[in-house]
């Protein structure tokens, strides 16, 4: 196999070596997108006279029977290329002769590689936000179904407050729904031309790099032709979109491990999507929530290292850079996979609407005591103070709120009447909440209704 270089060099290349730094096998994943700036990049040196007319035309032709070759048949993009450039020149120049050697003028690969992996976010990020949003509307739909249900919410992972079912589960839709908003922000990133960078330098071919990011739909040029040849900002920021997804996936795999827990069972797991146990037959595993947990930390770790690739290189382009496809593409299919069989996993809950009610009661109530006291004039800290000494005493006992005495109650605090009884429940608890992103019923119905009019947008946009 000749290089793209070997008019340089007396002696072949070393095989190793060659292997070593060859990425098709990575980067045939671009050809779509090379294939694209060619047939863009063919127009542009029409244009500043390189090409004559009928070249341009036969190389686009040619280009374009190579790109459906190539998307009816995946196979048909391999061969012993250094890389996806490489392959489609070499497939040009046999096809075409000396008018696909022209293809090349004023373009280097390092602008090529940028503009491949920039194309490839552009036309990728849309796919996997359209895959936050399903989970998204897959929580959507726990709320809605979980109604008025009740459980409890927890602090330093103990009792905390009593919450809507339907609150915990818009609570992870939340941080889902800031992801996608990052990943509207790395496609904007990715949104630049470096295509009249040449290697470093710029080009000194008359390219309208107007018409060039017209052509290919880039709303900017980038500003520096060296920055240009090494940047891969676009990248890290979609690799940090990834990581952070990864994160909010894990955490709310981690939730649903433990409440689908026998300590638990708030929800129980749809058999589909559980494994069993080689020998314990009583085992009902969640090995694909544990997997998107432990997915996660290869994810960040896509991240870690494309910054460590970066961050000593010297100016300009260095064979570094390509490390940057392995972690992009890692993070892309490990965040599909994790994003859809999230979606199925929380599709496939069940709530026990009974053990969640009975974890939301209880102690727990210990705050809205407080308020109650609050309600009635005594100061906050005072008020603690009392309710303190009240759960003290019962958690003594092994006892509740529920079963005090009026006697009792007043023993703690004449302030307390017979309608602490009323107010301290779970239902009352939720109900008195004021603020809208509190688990107040009517406020849980607006966000749920706003999370619905995200996504019916959503829905008209795609
Ligand atoms: N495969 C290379 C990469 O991914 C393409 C750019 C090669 N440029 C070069 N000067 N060797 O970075």
């Amino acid at each position: 196999m000749s290089s793209l270089w070997s008019g340089r060099f007396d002696a072949a290349p070393d095989a190793q070596a060659f292997q070593f730094g060859a990425s098709f096998r990575i980067d045939r994943r671009l050809f779509e997108d090379d294939v694209a700036g060619s047939i863009a990049w063919t127009r542009a040196i029409a244009k500043a006279g390189v090409l004559s007319a009928d070249e341009a035309r036969r190389i686009e032709q040619a280009l374009d029977a190579m790109l459906a070759r190539g998307r009816a048949n995946p196979d048909f993009v391999s061969g012993d290329d250094e890389d996806v450039h490489s392959f489609v020149e070499r497939l040009l120049v046999d096809e075409l002769g000396d008018a696909g050697r022209r293809l090349h003028t004023g373009r280097s690969r390092n602008e090529q590689v940028s503009l491949d992996l920039r194309l490839y976010l552009r036309r990728r990020i849309p796919l996997l936000q359209r895959a936050i949003a399903a989970v998204v509307e897959a929580l959507a739909a726990q709320a809605a179904s979980a109604g008025r249900a009740l459980m409890p919410a927890f602090t330093h992972f103990r009792p905390a407050q009593p919450v809507l079912v339907a609150h915990f589960f818009l609570s992870h839709a939340a941080p889902l729904r800031r992801d996608f908003a990052r990943f509207d922000a790395a496609r904007a990133e990715a949104d630049a031309l470096p295509l009249g960078s040449g290697a470093i330098a710029g080009t000194a071919y008359a390219i309208d790099v107007d018409m060039l990011a017209r052509d290919l739909g880039f709303s900017r040029i980038v500003d520096n032709s060296i920055d240009a040849s090494s940047d891969r900002d676009f990248a890290a920021t979609f690799l940090y979109a990834c990581a952070l997804t990864m994160v909010h996936l894990s955490r709310l795999a981690e939730d649903l491990v433990i409440l689908c827990g026998d300590e638990h069972r708030f929800f129980e797991l749809s058999d589909a999507l559980s494994t069993g146990s080689s020998m314990m037959p009583q085992k009902k595993n969640p090995d694909p929530l544990e997997l998107v947990r432990g997915k996660s930390g290869r994810v960040i770790g896509h991240l870690l290292g494309l910054l460590t690739t970066i961050k000593g290189l010297p100016t300009g382009y260095n064979k570094d850079l390509q490390e940057d496809k392995e972690a992009v593409f890692g993070a892309e299919d490990t965040m599909a996979g994790s994003l859809a069989v999230v979606r199925s996993v929380v599709d496939g809950l069940t709530l026990d609407r009974e053990r969640t009610a009975a974890a939301a009661s209880g102690l727990l109530l210990a705050t809205d005591v407080a308020d109650y006291l609050v309600g009635r004039g005594v100061p906050f800290r005072r008020a603690h103070e009392i309710v303190g000494a009240l759960v003290r005493k019962l958690v003594a006992d092994r006892r509740d709120f529920g079963s005090l005495s009026l006697a009792e109650w007043r023993d703690a605090s004449d302030r307390f009447d017979p309608d602490v009884v009323d107010r301290v429940t779970p239902g009352a608890s939720v109900a008195a909440k004021r603020t809208p992103q509190s688990t107040a019923p009517a406020a849980v119905d607006a966000r749920l209704a706003e999370v619905r009019r995200w996504l019916d947008d959503l829905g008209k946009l795609c």
